[in-house]
């Protein structure tokens, strides 16, 4: 593997600037008063088809070998790569700037290969951007990952996850935003916005029903088209819109028998044909299976082929066109909605220059995000905030005297300040699956800096901090034991691959909080999770903070909410059950399918999965249809100051809207959320909408919200369209899915929408 990088090197500045402020500077396409699609159009008139065909196939973004029979690309290409996730070169001659591709999720990628110098801000995981139930701070929060990202010369992110959380043991829940459709496509679409907003592609990902990932190359995602119009689907739809993703990347997985990557009815059908998306299709890497069904069923772009059995897009795609199996039509279809979305995002008039990440304005981003999305699930008799009552505090566990865990697999980060040599490495991955087995940083358990002890005694100057590692429950205990208070961190550490094979914490956790709270009742428990995990020891313990994935402003988050400087106002984008025998699927398909000889390029159809089960009621509904009481509810977190919602009214017609107060009925300054669910006639609740505020103390803020009437509608897939029921529909408003405090009724007339 070789150390070099394009847009660092002087090398790079000859070819990003020739490939990306162009040759042709007067060029008719360069006129930014016409359309994307007309300048698509005249840039595409000059082409050539080998020229066409060099925009549809990506490189791998290192040189390393991953099936020997590719020879290696050709020199100019090894030196351009940008060493991260991929690259399809640009073509000078026409000013065509290449396609720097980069990972995601926990920030801009450098997990695979940290170069030396290299700088990331770590985010905290998507899932936590959820839980803040706030498009506008996602936007900020994608507005700074893009900057990062023209920062350190890429111009296409690879991040955008909106997989439905169907399984709470999904080991990329934590890429993801939870299990409704409504948060989920909001949330997303705005971090694509923010981030888009900087001029570069995001993609939204993984296009569809990629749920699990105990083999996700192998399974079949089975569900009826209705259901999946009305759960992962819309939540694609909503991010869609919201977003306006230059790209989208199909999946690996098959959705009812056919590979995501050749999906007529996902990519054409309902993709560009019922939603009128005018962007490109991107596979997802090793997600190709053929030339003429990929290209003729919507694939626009294989991402780094050496990935693939085939080098599909390459000269086999060539001799596809030649022989009339993909019309020349449709190559320069792929090729219109590539270089479209380059235009629409600004890749030719504001071409990305690398230059040193502002990485204060960042951590300040991060830190917001962290302080909305930590979620407190309990808080018995005000134990928290901690305040000046503590002069004694044990920490105990989770590697607090290091940092806070991050997610693991291609979104992985190496924060800002930490050289690869400083990556702090602990054993006991959850359960190691293969996976491509080639990128060995995949595997490794990552801590962001600075840690939760620090952060601590930086609050609280007053007290004396001790630390325990856990690794000797009655020595914690007697720590614990003569401490006014005991925090305990435990955690969950999951990665893109592989799936938590249960909602348990891994190891003894559970014993060590057992035994810590046994010996003191002021125990804290900061969970520091991918998925919602069981609590056997919920009782005994005094405060539950779900931090998630916090990031590298995690510990000074956390801290700072530990001593009321935040008042915690996360709420759950998933929920939290008691048990897998309350779940859908309580064993995960697949467990037991030993993957085929030849890897994950070979991938039949090897299993299903069957999420007809529940079908559109993924999570709270399916808890709800099955009269199910979870540990915690969908939408549920506690402040440190009581929040009341009431003066409900609705109103009925085309779109039905619902107004309501928030109160701050305590002494202390925070926010509050106030969720809005509809209940269609025979149908279960669906979240409708919510208003997140700030209030003072005392204060009373009214809010209205308009129902978009694709929630309260059901997918007709006869006549393609939403129906809305003629009926009387509930309106509640609450605190979460199941604490409600005030309900109206509407009756709305049968109506349709087209999608
Ligand atoms: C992941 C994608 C990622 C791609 C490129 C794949 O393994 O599923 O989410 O964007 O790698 O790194």
């Amino acid at each position: 593997m070789s150390y070099r990088n394009l847009c660092a090197a002087a090398v790079v500045a000859v070819v990003c600037a020739a490939g990306a402020r162009g040759q042709a500077p007067n060029a008719p396409w360069m006129n930014t008063a016409l359309s994307p699609d007309r300048r698509a159009d005249l840039l595409q008139a000059q082409m050539t088809e080998a020229e066409e065909l060099t925009l549809v196939r990506g490189y791998f973004g290192m040189d390393i070998t991953i099936n020997p029979k590719f020879p290696p690309p050709p020199e100019a290409i090894l030196k351009a790569l940008p060493h991260s996730a991929g690259y399809i070169p640009g073509i000078p001659r026409l000013g065509i700037p290449a396609q720097i591709e980069t990972d995601a999720s926990l920030g801009v990628a450098n997990g695979r290969h940290m170069r030396p110098g290299d700088q990331a801000t770590a985010l905290p995981a998507s899932i936590l951007t959820a839980s803040t139930w706030n498009p506008d701070l996602a936007y900020r929060t994608g507005a700074m990952l893009g900057t990062e990202v023209r920062d350190k010369g890429f111009n296409v992110l690879l991040n955008g996850g909106v997989d439905l959380a169907r399984d709470p043991r999904n080991g990329r829940n934590f890429e993801y935003a939870g299990e409704d459709p409504l948060l989920a496509g909001m949330i997303v679409g705005a971090t694509i916005r923010g981030a888009q907003d900087q001029h570069i592609i995001s993609t939204a990902k993984h296009y569809a029903v990629n749920d699990q990932e105990t083999g996700r190359n192998w399974l079949s995602a089975d569900l009826n088209e209705a259901a999946m119009r009305e759960s992962d689907l819309l939540a694609f739809e909503i991010a869609i819109e919201r977003g306006k993703p230059g790209s989208i990347m199909c999946a690996y997985n098959h959705v009812n028998g056919v590979y995501s990557c050749e999906n007529d009815f996902l990519l054409n059908k309902v993709l560009k044909g019922d939603w009128g998306y005018p962007g490109y299709v991107m596979s997802d890497w090793g997600g190709v299976h053929s030339t003429v069904e990929a290209a003729n069923n919507g694939l626009d772009q294989e991402s780094a082929y050496i990935f693939d059995k085939n080098d599909y897009f390459g000269d086999a795609l060539k001799q596809a066109v030649a022989d009339g199996k993909v019309p020349a039509a449709r190559l320069h279809d792929m090729v219109h909605r590539i270089l479209r979305s380059m235009f629409a995002n600004g890749l030719f008039d504001d071409p990305v220059t690398p230059k040193p990440i502002d990485a204060k304005a960042d951590a300040a981003v991060v830190q917001q995000d962290a302080e909305q999305g930590i979620v407190l699930l309990k808080n018995d008799a005000g134990l928290l905030p901690l305040g000046a009552k503590a002069r004694s505090i044990a920490v105990i566990g989770g590697h607090a005297d290091v940092g806070v865990l991050s997610g693991g697999g291609s979104s992985q980060v190496i924060p800002v300040g930490n050289k690869p040599s400083q990556e702090f490495l602990v054993g006991g991955a959850v359960r190691v699956l293969p996976d491509h087995g080639l990128i060995m940083p995949f595997d490794k358990m990552v801590y962001d800096p600075p840690s939760p002890l620090s952060a601590i005694r930086a609050e609280a100057p007053q007290a004396r901090v001790r630390f325990d590692d856990g690794s000797d429950a009655a020595q914690a205990a007697a720590l614990a034991r003569s401490s006014d208070i005991a925090v305990v961190f435990v955690q969950q550490w999951l990665r893109e691959g592989s799936d938590a094979p249960d909602l348990s914490l891994p190891g003894d956790q559970d014993a060590l909080i057992a035994a810590v709270a046994a010996a003191n009742p002021h125990t804290v428990v900061v969970l520091e999770t991918g998925d919602p995990v069981v609590m056997p020891w919920l009782s005994q313990v005094g405060a539950v903070l779900e931090a998630w994935y916090p990031g590298q402003s995690g510990a000074k988050a956390l801290a700072r909410i530990l001593f009321g400087k935040v008042n915690p106002s996360g709420r759950l984008p998933i929920t939290f059950p008691q048990s897998v025998e309350q779940l859908p699927r309580p064993a995960i398909p697949g467990v037991d399918i030993a993957e085929p000889a030849a890897g994950w390029q070979d991938n039949p159809n090897l299993f299903d999965v069957d999420y007809n089960i529940e079908g559109a009621n993924v999570g709270y509904k399916w808890f709800e249809a099955k009269n199910l009481t979870p540990l915690f509810p969908f939408g549920y977190g506690l402040a440190y100051t009581p929040v009341r919602y009431g003066g409900l009214t609705a109103t009925a017609g085309a779109s039905p809207t619902a107004s309501f107060d928030i109160r701050n009925t305590g002494r202390r300054a925070g926010m509050g959320t106030a969720e809005v669910y509809a209940t269609p006639p025979g149908g279960v609740a669906r979240l409708v909408g919510w208003s997140k505020v700030d209030l003072k103390p005392g204060e009373t803020r009214h809010a209205t919200i308009t129902i978009d009437p694709r929630l309260l509608a059901t997918f007709d897939t006869t006549a393609d369209v939403w129906r809305v029921a003629a009926g009387d529909y509930k309106i509640a408003l609450g605190g979460s899915s199941t604490d409600i405090s005030a309900t109206a009724t509407i009756h709305l007339e049968a109506g349709t929408i087209k999608p």
